[in-house]
């Protein structure tokens, strides 16, 4: 479980980035943080691997304070796939795949086994493991940086706009890909985005951010699309534009979420609609 408890971060110069943040994410759990841009999406995500420290407030992990664990070792335990890959260029795609289990020890030739698997486990044809970066597709690219991601076999995976850089055809792919390897793998994932879809179609639960990390709404995709918050949820998830890929339809007196298709996608549970 990973627990942020009144986190508040503020960048030397004054940017105050997150203001009061708590949230409580169960292990196995994908939890989506969704916000325009500067809302402290990765500000919060990297607060978890240490790679941002906040001002104030506790994340804690299974209990552990992060602030007491040393932030190299915690960086290795966790996956963590950037935007736009993160790829190191003048590295083969198996070399980037196994860099952290090297560094934990793991021998080569173990490692590049696994990094071959883990190669197929994210759909990548195990003949690329010798190009590099730049002689990849940028689709190519993300899979190796959630392939890489996994490697150390994390329980906790984070993931920044990993499919920020890519087109919506293969963008879609790779989100499937993902709920496909989350329904496998069952990993503890916070993933960040400002794609209110992808944050529906990947989380259990979508935390819907303002400016300063304020929470405007947290709940599942259903809640959040049957019982907006307020304005700002409203206009944010598109409830008020019609057309949008998941909307909530009155079916035999039951709330039912539609996909864009005209596909139920799940039924409200009673009570979930009423504000
Ligand atoms: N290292 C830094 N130093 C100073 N200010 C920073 C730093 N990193 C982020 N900020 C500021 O903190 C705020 C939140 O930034 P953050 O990167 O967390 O936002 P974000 O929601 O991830 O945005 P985006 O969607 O553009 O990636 C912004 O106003 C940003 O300018
Ligand atoms: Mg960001």
């Amino acid at each position: 479980m990973i627990g942020f408890e009144n986190v508040r971060k503020e960048y030397p110069g004054g940017a105050l980035a997150v203001e009061d943040f708590s949230l409580e994410v169960a292990s196995h759990e994908s939890v989506v943080l969704v916000g325009t841009s500067g809302s402290g999406k990765t500000t919060l995500l990297r607060m978890i691997n240490r790679m941002v420290d906040p001002t104030s407030g506790v994340v804690h992990i299974d209990g552990d304070d992060v602030s007491r664990l040393d932030p190299v070792v915690l960086r290795r335990s966790i996956g963590y796939v950037m935007q736009a890959s993160g790829l190191l260029p003048h590295r083969t795609v198996e070399d980037n795949i196994i860099t952290v289990p090297v560094l934990r020890g793991t021998s080569r030739a173990q490692a590049r086994v696994r990094a071959l698997e883990l190669m197929e486990t994210v759909g990548l044809d195990v003949s690329l493991a010798t190009r590099y970066p730049a002689q990849l597709s940028g689709g190519q690219q993300q899979r190796v940086g959630v392939a890489r991601g996994l490697a150390a076999d994390p329980n906790i995976l984070l993931m920044d706009e990993p499919f920020g850089a890519v087109d919506p055809i293969v963008r879609g792919e790779l989100q499937l890909e993902l709920q496909r390897l989350q329904r496998e793998l069952r990993k503890t994932i916070v993933f960040v985005t400002h794609d209110i879809d992808e944050a529906f179609l990947i989380g259990d639960r979508v935390v819907i951010l303002r400016p300063g990390g304020i929470v405007a709404q947290v709940g599942t995709p259903q809640e959040i699309l049957a019982a907006p918050a307020d304005d700002f949820v409203r206009t944010f998830v598109g409830a008020d534009r019609g057309a949008r890929s998941l909307h909530v339809e009155r079916t035999d007196g039951r709330d039912v979420v539609v996909d864009a298709d005209g596909r139920a996608a799940g039924v409200l549970e009673a009570g979930a609609a009423s504000p």
